[in-house]
Order: structure tokens, then C-alpha cells, then sequence
């Protein structure tokens, strides 16, 4: 067991990788998971994890990575904090699980609440209900639209993700989360998400919303018609399809929309929640712009790394459910005793170190650090985000557009031989993603930034 200086030393420490890389002991691990485990669970990095502290990870031969995935977004309050560890460790002497459906435990009780208290919904006034995983919270979401609406038809965005269960890699755009499992679930139409950088050429953003807009009548009319549509599905900001805010503009047109319809607006903030965009929810800022969503998908961040997701609605849409499918959500593991713990410590951690105005800073010094970058590189063509969510898209050069994936995948590996764990998106792989721990010190920042820079250069001069 790590004691607390080796702890606080990590926390606090820079990135440092020493010989050859992975090390003997990762390379062994390596090796066994290639024999044991399906291929079909990337392993993108030579990584293996020993502990991790704040914004930090150490391997398994002591090389120490700062981390700007955060498991995918799920590290927000960072690594051991010790506040969650000491809940988790608490909840743990007392049971590890009730299942909700037999026997009633406090902290569920507790965190729903919260949350209802916190979540922007349209209603405003909520319930929640918790299941393990992102794609489980969006295949609830989408039952609760459809029971309340009593519409069978879902319209999700180019460009999704949404999960890799039937139904939620049906709704994920990429056909190769879903290729070759067929049939796809029905009911689902897909309409062309908002992205700006990849507007029409010449077009103003107001004509660029405008065609986007025009995309979902289209869809009415040769798709799927309106009145059949229970919910439009929509990440705030798409995080594999490449880290592309959804223009506020557009999203007030689409909520009016979906009033003049009776469409529910379910929004995804499995990778965008927990303080990621400098608010609680991206929804919160859409709350503010009069487009707040009906329903909210959440996950990720919101246990620190213990397995739990959520469903947040108003409360009429929430007991409309029972009516239609009795008992037809939730699951044994939903709202686990440890996560309901740890994701109370979330909440306080969100609060109390005040983490969403922290996501802004971390947010503004990484973007400048890229815009610097772009300065630099004709091969970044975009530099764009929200808070802590920011995303560069690289491009063989910046007026045909043309994606570089094979740029982003050498740098990729480059950054990791160094020190700095980054992670690729987009829809084309070419968009590499900053979803970095909130906590993370400025120097930490910066060691990350020199790392990505020199990874640029080399990888550059490699594929020339
Ligand atoms: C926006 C979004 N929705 C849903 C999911 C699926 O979550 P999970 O992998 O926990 O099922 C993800 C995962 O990356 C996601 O980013």
C-alpha cells in the first residue's frame, strides 16, 4: 500500500518517463492481456497504471504521466482524493449494495436529491434514478421519452456517441462501434449535427445554424414526421465525434422546436457533467439561454471512478413511466451503495474547491497554449471547447480541411513515450482531446503543453 508522502509526491510532481518505454514490468502485463482479453477492447497505450494522485498517474515502473484523459472524462475531481476514498472506505464497513427495487439506502436517497436540486431541467422540479454506465443512462433516458410521449421514433446527431449497447450504438454515428452486429435497433434518424468548422465554405455562422436547422425539417419531412418523434438526443458538446460545442443559437431553435412538437430534448451530458464546462451541466448554460433540456443523461465524472450513471427529469415526466412500463427501469447494481457514497463527495468537492470556475481557468490556459500551438502549426486547423473541454482538430492544411488522422495517432504515442497521456476523437480521428482532471497544477499544465509541442514537431518531421 502507497503511504501519503509517496502520495502527496505524485500529486504534486511532473511528468518523467526513464528508459525504455513501456517498462519490463508494464511489457509483462501487456502481454498477458493480449492473451486474455479480446483485442476488441482497445488497448490504445503501452500504460499500466500502479496509482494515481490529482492530475497524475504513475506505471507500474514508477514512469509518471500527467493525464489529460482522465479515463475519458471521468476523473474530474482527480485521482485519490481523499475525501472520496475515506466515504467509499466508510460505506464499505457498513454494506457494499442494496438493490433499490428490495431495501431503501440513504445515500441514494441523498444523491438523487441533490442532483434534482441541481440539475437544469426544463420542469426544474425533478427525479432521478440511477443505473452504472453512460450507455445504460441513455437507453433509460430514451425509454422514459418514449413512455411519456408515446412516440416510438428517436432523431440523434452525425457525429454521436452515445454507448455501445444495441440500442446506444445505434444511436452512435460511427458505424464501426456497431458494423457487423446488425440489425439495428428502429426508430432512430439521424440529423447533421451544428458543426461550424465544417460548415458549408463562405457561410456566416448565422447561415451556417440556419442550414444546420434546415437539416431537421428535411428530416420531418422525408424521415420521420414530427408528431411520431419522442426525443431528439444531443451531447452538448460531442466528445468522440470530436469535442463540437453545439452552438447555443441553435439549440434555443431546436428547444423551440421541440416545444411547437411535443418532442422531449434529451441532453448527453455523460462526458460533459460534473463541472467539465465550467458550469454543474452544460445545461445549465442552455438553462440560462432559455433552451434548458426536458431529460439529463449523466455519468462519467459523477462518482470519481466508481461505476454510476443517472437519469434526471421533471417529476411528470418521471412518474408517467410507471403507467407505460411498470418496473421497466433500473437494474441490480443501479445506485450503488460505494458510488451514492462517492458521488456525495463529488458534489461537496465540486462546491467546496469551487471546480467549475476552476475548469474555466485550466480551460482559458489550455486554450491559449493551443492557440499558441495553432500559431505555430498550419496542421491545427481548429482550436474550440467549452471550459475544460477543448479540442484541436488537425487538417493536411487549412483550406481543403482534409482530416490528418495519421498526424494525431503519431502524436498520440509520441506524447505517451514523454509523459502525457492525450486522447484521439472525431468521427475522421483526427481531433485530439483535452479533458485533463480539474485539478491539475499550472506547472503540470505547462510540462503537458512543452510535451504535446515537441510531440507536434517530431511527429511532423517523421511523416515528411
Ligand atoms: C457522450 C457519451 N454518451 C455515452 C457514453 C457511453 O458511456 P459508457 O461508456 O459509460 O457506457 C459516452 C462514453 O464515452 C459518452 O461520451
Amino acid at each position: 500500500m502507497p503511504n501519503t508522502a509517496d502520495l502527496t509526491s505524485l500529486r504534486d510532481s511532473l511528468p518523467s518517463v526513464t528508459g525504455v518505454f513501456p517498462g519490463p514490468k508494464a511489457q509483462a502485463i501487456l502481454d498477458r492481456r493480449a492473451k486474455n482479453v479480446p483485442s476488441a477492447v482497445l488497448c490504445n497505450y503501452p500504460l499500466v497504471i500502479k496509482r494515481g494522485q490529482g492530475a497524475m498517474i504513475e506505471d507500474v515502473d514508477g514512469n509518471r504521466f500527467v493525464d489529460w484523459v482522465g479515463g475519458v472524462g471521468v476523473m474530474n475531481v482527480g485521482y485519490g482524493q481523499p475525501k472520496v476514498v475515506e466515504a467509499v472506505k466508510n460505506q464499505a464497513d457498513n454494506f457494499f449494495h442494496s438493490m433499490a427495487n428490495i431495501s431503501t439506502h440513504k445515500g441514494y436517497i441523498d444523491l438523487a436529491e441533490r442532483i434534482n436540486a441541481l440539475a437544469p431541467t426544463k420542469q426544474g422540479v425533478n427525479k432521478t434514478m440511477f443505473v452504472n454506465s453512460g450507455a445504460e443512462a441513455i437507453e433509460n433516458a430514451v425509454k422514459i421519452a418514449k413512455a411519456y410521449t408515446g412516440r416510438s421514433n428517436i432523431i440523434a446527431f452525425s457525429g454521436a456517441f452515445h454507448g455501445r449497447t444495441a440500442l446506444t450504438s445505434t444511436l452512435t454515428a460511427k458505424k464501426t462501434f456497431s458494423a457487423g452486429i446488425e440489425p439495428a435497433m428502429g426508430g432512430v434518424y439521424r440529423a447533421t449535427f451544428p458543426y461550424l468548422y465544417r460548415a458549408p465554405k463562405g457561410y456566416s455562422k448565422e447561415e451556417s445554424i440556419q442550414y444546420y436547422l434546415d437539416n431537421i425539417q428535411y428530416i420531418f419531412e422525408q424521415g420521420v414526421p414530427a408528431n411520431q418523434v419522442a426525443a431528439f438526443v444531443m451531447e452538448p458538446i460531442q466528445g468522440e465525434g470530436g469535442f463540437i460545442p453545439a452552438p447555443f443559437e441553435y439549440v434555443k431553435a431546436l428547444r423551440k422546436i421541440c416545444d411547437e412538437h411535443g418532442i422531449m430534448l434529451i441532453a448527453d451530458e455523460v462526458q460533459t457533467g460534473f463541472a467539465r464546462s465550467g458550469r454543474l451541466f452544460v445545461s445549465n448554460y442552455w438553462k440560462e439561454n432559455g433552451c434548458a433540456p426536458d431529460i439529463i443523461a449523466m455519468a462519467k465524472s459523477i462518482a470519481a471512478g466508481v461505476p454510476l450513471s443517472g437519469v434526471t427529469a421533471g417529476v411528470d415526466i418521471m412518474d408517467k413511466v410507471q403507467d407505460v412500463i411498470v418496473g421497466g427501469i433500473g437494474g441490480t447494481f443501479g445506485g450503488n451503495a460505494l458510488a451514492c457514497a462517492s458521488g456525495l463527495q463529488v458534489l461537496d468537492i465540486i462546491e467546496n474547491e469551487k471546480l467549475a470556475d476552476r475548469a474555466l481557468k485550466v480551460g482559458k490556459l489550455a486554450k491559449e497554449g493551443f492557440e499558441a500551438l495553432q500559431d505555430k502549426y498550419e496542421e491545427i486547423g481548429d482550436v474550440r471547447g467549452i471550459g475544460s473541454m477543448v479540442g484541436l482538430e488537425f487538417v493536411k492544411d487549412r483550406d481543403s480541411k482534409e482530416p490528418y488522422p495519421e498526424l494525431v495517432a503519431k502524436i498520440i504515442q509520441t506524447a505517451v513515450s514523454k509523459g502525457l497521456v492525450i486522447e484521439m476523437a472525431g468521427v475522421k480521428s483526427n481531433v485530439i482531446r483535452f479533458l485533463c482532471p480539474l485539478v491539475v497544477t499550472e506547472d503540470q499544465l505547462n510540462a503537458g503543453m512543452d510535451i504535446l509541442d515537441a510531440s507536434i514537431q517530431e511527429s511532423l518531421a517523421e511523416l515528411k
